[in-house]
């Protein structure tokens, strides 16, 4: 089937009188959609100060390690705080990309993710008739390294979009290598393991999310569930408005809104690279009857020519290799995704 350019989201969220196009249904309704009786996840917040300041005594920053270590191994997932990054400056991230997003359809179409390409302004992909659509307009941009970036999907307007989202993602840059090693170490192992695997090469895409207001939001997902095709995502979730939820022993959990906190997840190369003892959770977005919601996701992953797997050491006879090596994994994952499918069980051995 080949693959269609829908209308915006957020333009059928505008016209759509309060009647959502049956291809967002989910027609088996899905369980725990009203957040009411979603419990929220706890105990998970990584103060980074501590963890990365040498300042800090050695007994805290231990202690900022063996959280790390119980939120990866609980839910794989955590939020960042006293990261470096200034309240402003976030508030800065979010401004471009709600003004982005606020631009006239005409405006943002210019930017219109072209048929075969990742980058640009669109929505889901059509591979298939009975695929639920996602209510939710996405800006998807290659990021870092520079020789990637495909400037003719980068919005002129607001002005400000490109340096602002530039620095962002350069400080994000300088987060990975600290984070990957402290990841590792919090393990117990040596720290350079996993930024060996994944090579010094980081690739980092960005993907703008606006999930516009919904009017039957028991019925309609902002995004299905999923686990990113990533080694680590930095999440900037939306400062007011909740919506993400992480999936853990099949029970759904919400992320509660921390304002100036970075929600980080394991992905699923850094799974198959720690053989399966780190966890690249399953998550989805619900949707908000009443507010629109954004959010923006930073997909950091190895240099897709290049072949990753679980590191030598992690494999033994007690625990055996569990993934296959893989090389240009988005691919696999794309196509699994829009199926809803999950493509970790495509490498597994
Ligand atoms: C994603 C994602 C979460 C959010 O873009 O992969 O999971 O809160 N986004 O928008
Ligand atoms: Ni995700």
């Amino acid at each position: 089937m080949s693959e269609r350019q829908e209308t915006p989201v957020q333009e059928i969220a505008k016209s759509c009188k309060n009647e959502v196009p049956d291809r967002f249904i989910h027609k088996n309704g899905y369980p725990q959609a009203q957040v009411d009786f979603v419990p929220l996840m706890d105990d998970f917040v990584v103060d980074f100060s501590l963890l990365f300041d040498h300042s800090s005594s050695p007994e805290s920053h231990h202690l900022e390690l063996a959280k790390l270590q119980s939120a990866l191994s609980q839910w794989g997932c955590f939020q960042a705080t006293n990261h470096g990054l200034s309240s402003t400056f976030l508030d800065d991230v979010r401004q471009v990309t709600k003004q982005f997003f606020d631009l006239p359809l005409q405006e943002k179409l210019k930017y219109s993710r072209l048929m075969d390409d990742y980058d640009g302004y669109g929505n889901d992909t059509i591979v298939s008739e009975n695929q639920t659509l996602d209510w939710t307009d996405r800006l998807y941009l290659s990021v870092h390294p520079e020789d990637k970036l495909k400037l003719q999907y980068w919005p002129e307007k607001p002005l400000a979009f490109r340096k602002v989202i530039n620095e962002y993602t350069a400080k994000l840059r300088m987060m990975f290598e600290p984070l990957i090693k402290a990841m590792a170490r919090c393990l117990s192992l040596e720290e350079n393991c996993f930024l060996k695997e994944h090579g010094e090469l980081v690739n980092m895409d960005g993907r703008f999310n606006y999930y516009p207001p919904c009017p039957t939001p028991q019925s309609v997902l902002g995004v299905k569930p999923h686990a990113d095709g990533t080694t680590l995502t930095i999440l900037l979730q939306d400062k007011e408005v909740e919506g993400l939820q992480v999936l853990k022993d099949e029970q759904w959990f919400r992320v509660p809104v921390i304002p100036d906190a970075l929600f980080i997840n394991v992905g699923d190369l850094l799974e198959i690279m720690s053989n399966g003892i780190l966890k690249s959770p399953v998550h989805r977005v619900v949707t908000n009857q009443d507010r629109e919601r954004m959010s923006l996701a930073v997909f950091c992953f190895s240099d897709p020519k290049r072949e990753v797997g679980p590191v030598a050491e992690l494999i033994s006879d007690e625990k055996p290799q569990m993934y296959k090596r893989v090389q240009q994994y988005q691919d696999i994952f794309f196509q699994y995704y829009q199926l809803g499918q999950r493509p970790l069980d495509a490498v597994k051995i």
